[in-house]
């Protein structure tokens, strides 16, 4: 139960928008599922985010919940590497954003570029609450409650992972400090015994002076591997490698997820608010009729007119689904004119309905067994708390929060 980062752990949320599209796929979903292998992750579904800006209807949560889990697990999310949990089923989050909120000036909050974004985009919506003032705290207890190592997000999401980490800082700052500190943090060092004693204080040298983030992370698994020291020393020696006490709440790092540009039918970005999306288990005679009618070139009037690529959404579509060859092939046919746009499209068609027919089938056991999605999430929940209650442990601790026990 130490407060280090958990060196190899992952945290990742997502609001529940119900059955998600080829967008959300390769935006978050595709790479979640290519990290479940590598780390100890845990994601989650973001039912509180929801109510942030939708607070009025609640009652579309429970379907949207469970069909977004079932396309994350016919996708591949495999419940039996990754933790998967519901947000509200895991109250700690909630105490964790209460007290993280003792501390948070607001000009904080106000400064993160989402909070005037959207309010000024959902002009429908009265966004001038508190909870919604609040989204990116709430996302911060989310993340600082499992000391993750790392944040896999997009770009739209590195503002909250920043203010998460000064969040972190501010709470180490105040809440890490105990008396004599460097005295005991020494005296800790010399506990790690001779050569990994001087290895210690070379990296943390490397780090403070020379800000090398690599010789920070090989001073943290140093520490973390380390069990014959007590939970408090490592607690120092992490807090001594950044600063002057104890980490009880580690920096979690964003891992920014390279997402190739997913067109929608329209060739704007691919979003449920556009209303022009390709959902992961649509009918494929949907799918069809969908992609024989998308966008392209528009100088493309006639079969024989020369088009250009870089103007069609079309052939965004080919760089994620098609092989080299017949990229080539659909390339230099656009620009000869000498293919016509049906032509083009038939490949990108096959190769997403064969996407859509594959996640039908994975999904059919989920949809015609809702309980299986329900033992799964119970069981995430279970495992998440845990991990939670280490945190909260040690933040209610050096809080003073222990109800006089
Ligand atoms: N705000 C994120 C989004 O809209 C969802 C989210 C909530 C999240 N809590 C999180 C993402 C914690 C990463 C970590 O996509
Ligand atoms: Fe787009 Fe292909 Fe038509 Fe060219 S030929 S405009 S790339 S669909």
């Amino acid at each position: 139960m130490s407060a280090g980062p958990q060196a190899r752990r992952v945290l990742s949320g997502m609001r529940p928008t119900g059955a998600l599209h080829l967008g959300n796929f390769h935006g978050a979903l595709a790479n979640w599922i290519e990290l479940q292998y590598q780390y100890e992750c845990f994601f989650f579904v973001a039912d509180w985010h929801a109510l942030t800006t939708d607070y009025e209807d609640t009652s579309g949560l429970p379907s949207h919940i469970h069909e977004m889990l079932i396309d994350w697990l016919a996708a591949g999310l495999n419940p039996g590497v990754a933790t998967l949990f519901v947000q509200s089923q895991v109250p700690e989050h909630a105490e964790l954003h209460l007290l993280l909120s003792m501390i948070t000036p607001l000009g904080w909050l106000e400064r993160v570029p989402t909070f005037k974004d959207q309010q000024a985009q959902l002009k429908e919506k009265d966004l001038a609450t508190y909870g919604f003032l609040g989204y990116p705290l709430l996302q911060s207890a989310d993340i600082l409650i499992y000391r993750p190592a790392f944040v896999p997000v997009g770009e739209d999401q590195i503002a909250h992972v920043e203010i998460t980490r000064e969040i972190a800082r501010r709470f180490n700052h105040i809440y890490g400090r105990e008396p004599d500190f460097e005295a005991k943090a020494e005296k800790a060092v010399k506990g790690l015994g001779g050569k990994l004693s001087a290895q210690y204080r070379q990296l943390r040298k490397l780090y403070q002076q020379a800000g090398d983030g690599a010789a920070l992370e090989k001073a943290r698994a140093l520490v973390q591997a380390n069990n014959r020291i007590t939970v408090a020393d490592r607690e120092r020696l992490l807090g001594w490698l950044e600063g002057s006490g104890v980490t009880v709440l580690p920096e979690p790092q964003v891992l920014l997820t390279k997402a190739p540009k997913v067109p929608g039918l329209d060739g704007r970005k691919m979003s449920k608010s556009y209303g022009n999306t390709i959902g992961l288990r649509e009918d494929p005679a949907e799918v069809t009729k969908k992609l024989r009618r998308m966008q392209t070139d528009p100088a493309r009037v006639h079969r024989n007119d020369p088009g250009d690529p870089e103007k069609c959404p079309v052939w965004d579509l080919h760089k994620i689904y098609s092989d080299q060859a017949t990229q080539d092939w659909a390339y230099k046919g656009c620009r000869s004119g000498s293919i016509g746009c049906l032509e083009c499209k038939q490949p990108v068609i096959d190769k997403v309905v064969e996407f859509v027919t594959g996640m039908r089938k994975r999904a059919q056991e989920y949809e015609d067994n809702p309980d299986l999605v329900r033992t799964i999430l119970v069981e995430g929940a279970e495992k998440a708390r845990e991990a939670a209650h280490d945190t909260m442990d040690e933040v209610r601790r050096v809080m003073h929060l222990r109800g006089g026990l």
